[in-house]
């Protein structure tokens, strides 16, 4: 049985995509961003449970759009449960329904879709290898000010500054413990738990790994399924 979980978080609306379906439900050159976002974690080295957290009123829809992209042979892998109110209230859910063996937590959201399956296997590897919480990033690359007012106060020294990206990871009880302490909403799950005290550690990320959040983010999806992968 698998020791690491995918927890995907899809029970978002996707209101900056405007479509009349949630996000996950929106196809991405012929199938729904779900699943190629299932296809993505069951595609990594290392076999995992994968926690699909879904609209709680598309729960039939979500798990057929599960199963269908697992296939026969990870369907044994999948666990569906309703999502909440916000990412962090869909992140517990998840976190309910991991199984008992389960000692490397990945949450990912669905709306990254394209991340590439090596990146599951980096950043899992990283937990297992240093105990801590890994995150992927990426350097900024556009010159980054502190305004005030429309008056800028200071250029930022971008060296220090990363974008961060899913799927990041956790030693199980960190993240169990982490969530359970959560007194309000963070921006993402290695906040949660460096509030908690835990440290955070950062592996290279994927051009790949970016969310799919407007109009224009889906286009520049589809394009890169047009392409031969590099
Ligand atoms: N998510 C979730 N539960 C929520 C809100 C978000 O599971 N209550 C998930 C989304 O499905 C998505 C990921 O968290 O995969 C990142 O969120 P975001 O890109 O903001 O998606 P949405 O919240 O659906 O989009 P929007 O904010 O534009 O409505
Ligand atoms: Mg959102």
């Amino acid at each position: 049985a698998p020791t690491v979980a995918v927890i995907l978080v899809a029970a978002g609306s996707g209101a900056r995509l405007g479509r009349s379906v949630p996000k996950a439900f929106v196809e991405l050159a012929g199938s729904p961003i779900l699943a190629r976002a299932v296809d993505g974690a069951l595609s990594a080295a290392e076999p995992a449970q994968v926690i699909v957290v879904a609209p709680a009123e598309l729960m039939d829809e979500a798990r057929s759009v599960a199963v269908r992209a697992a296939g026969p042979s990870a369907t044994g892998y999948l666990t569906l449960v309703a999502g909440g109110a916000t990412r962090q209230a869909s992140v517990a859910a998840g976190l309910t329904a991991l199984a008992p063996e389960i000692e490397t937590v990945l949450v990912h959201d669905a709306a990254r879709c394209l991340a590439p399956p090596e990146l599951f296997d980096r950043v899992a590897a990283r937990v297992q290898s240093s105990g801590r919480a890994v995150i992927p990033a990426l350097p900024v690359t556009d010159t980054v000010k502190r305004v005030q007012d429309d008056v800028v106060l200071e250029t930022v020294d971008r060296s220090e500054l990363r974008q961060v990206q899913t799927p990041q990871g956790f030693p199980r009880a960190a993240l169990v413990d982490a969530y359970a302490r959560a007194d309000r909403e963070y921006t993402d799950d290695a906040a949660v738990v460096a509030a908690a005290g835990v440290a955070v550690l950062v592996v290279d990320g994927s051009d790949r790994a970016f969310k799919i959040t407007t109009p224009w983010d889906l286009q520049r999806a589809e394009r890169l399924l047009e392409e031969p992968a590099g």
